[in-house]
């Protein structure tokens, strides 16, 4: 018998729940044993619900009681998972978790201290919620150098962009919808402004390229500045808006980012929409390989940890060697990096023109016939820095999105 404890019973935990009793007969054949929850940890009553018989309000009852195997987490923040995690790994129990925060942060500790212990330290959840993407990583893509990673990494900035996009609909309400469905963090400024993107390519980077690489070091723009006006230039052009978490290694180098991208329908992330994620990977032997699903929500997200959980009861005694060592990645800064920039200023075209063609150099003008006062161009491929250089001479720059070219 695998005993399991989830700590946490909301949106993930209460999913993980459903799923370990509901599909209890296909996971404990998928094991070779049986498999019970035997405790659910939170801090609140649920009268009447069937985690009523299971649940605890005491993290020593779990970590005292030497029946339990596997401690699956999901309450989120950084404290007490943190102390959890230690506490349950240096007791000789596996830990598995949809906490990136945590995982972005201590992964390589949690790591090394699980291999010391010989025990398991999973957090496939903690990225693109129910797409398989870290076990891939570790587990299949190990022919091969990855060179790059683009991914539609938050569920909720996606579902907003795209209802922003498809439907007209305002930021507020939709992010309020993405909130009620369960896909957003507890404070969705992690969602918004890219920090949660951001944690999540550092943990794929990390992973990828076998270096730890600190989310506090990748330059990060999130969504909040981008408007309806903005969708109205890119469905003219025929382009999308997504948040991408990117990074890639050049020649030894290597840079991550996290921005809103105007995206043509020829990039295989054109199609990924509402709460789904993508992950493009780039490897030098495999090519590109694209990894898409459903990236926040109950289950989906539930699927990810059990997933762990099955994974862990097969290898209760055996750790599950992963490449990312505590080593740092001293990122590269991303003033080198090249692309198209679409840029709208205040002002008309024919008094603005001169001076915005006399610091960016040549550029494509897109007029709508609708708007009135501003002027909106997209730029040649030049590095950031030059955009920043050519930016600093021309006044009213009201919006800035990269093209992806
Ligand atoms: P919820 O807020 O819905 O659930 C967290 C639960 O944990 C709540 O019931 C909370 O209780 C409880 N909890 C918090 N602190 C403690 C504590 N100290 N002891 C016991 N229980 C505690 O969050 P989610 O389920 O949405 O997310 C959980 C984690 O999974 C987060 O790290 C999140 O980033 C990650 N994740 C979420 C996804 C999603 O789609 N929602 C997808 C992928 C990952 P209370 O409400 O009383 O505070
Ligand atoms: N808030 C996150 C998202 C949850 O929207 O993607 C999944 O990690």
């Amino acid at each position: 018998m695998v005993n399991v404890a989830v700590l946490g019973y909301g949106t993930v935990g209460s999913g993980v729940f459903d799923v370990l009793v509901k599909n209890h007969d296909s996971i404990a054949k998928k094991i070779g044993d049986d498999i019970k929850v035997k405790y659910v940890l939170d801090l609140r009553e649920f009268p009447g619900d069937p985690v009523e018989s299971v649940l605890v309000h005491d993290f020593d009852t779990i970590i005292n009681d030497p029946e339990i195997d596997i401690v699956a987490e999901a309450m989120g923040g950084l404290d007490p998972a943190y102390t959890f995690a230690k506490r349950t790994l240096e007791a000789g129990k596996n830990y598995c978790t949809s906490n990136k925060e945590l995982v972005a942060m201590y992964g390589p500790e949690l790591l090394e201290l699980a291999k010391s212990k010989g025990k398991n330290f999973l957090f496939e959840a903690s990225v693109g919620g129910g797409i398989p993407i870290i076990r891939p990583l570790n587990q299949s893509l190990t022919a091969d150098d990855i060179t790059e990673i683009t991914g539609i990494l938050n569920g909720t900035t996606n579902f907003i962009l795209t209802k922003m996009d498809k439907e007209g609909l305002a930021f507020e309400d939709v992010l309020k919808e993405a909130q009620e469905l369960g896909y957003a963090e507890k404070d969705p400024t992690a969602d918004v402004e890219g920090y949660d993107a951001c944690r999540k390519i550092a943990i794929l980077s990390s992973l990828a390229y076998g270096l730890h690489v600190n989310f506090e070091d990748i330059y990060t723009e999130g969504i909040t500045k981008i408007t309806a006006l903005d969708f109205k230039y890119a469905s003219k052009l025929g382009l999308s808006i997504k948040l991408f978490g990117k990074s890639k290694k050049i020649d030894g180098k290597c840079y991550a980012m996290v921005a809103p991208f105007m995206i043509s329908t020829e990039s295989p992330l054109y199609c990924v929409n509402g709460v789904m994620n993508g992950i493009l990977v780039n490897g030098e032997v495999i090519g590109d390989i694209m990894f898409y699903g459903s990236g926040a929500g109950k289950y989906p997200t539930a699927s990810a940890v059990v997933a762990d959980i099955v994974d862990e009861a097969k290898h209760l005694n055996k750790h599950i060697m992963s490449l990312w060592s505590s080593k740092k990645l001293e990122l590269e800064d991303i003033k080198s990096n090249r692309c198209k920039f679409f840029v709208r200023v205040s002002g008309d075209a024919a008094s603005r023109l001169d001076a915005v063609e006399e610091a960016f150099g040549k550029i494509t003008p897109v007029t709508l016939d609708e708007v009135n006062g501003e002027f909106a161009f997209i730029t040649e491929v030049i590095s950031e820095a030059d955009y920043e250089a050519a930016a600093q001479k021309v006044d009213g720059i009201l919006q800035r999105i990269r093209v992806e070219a």
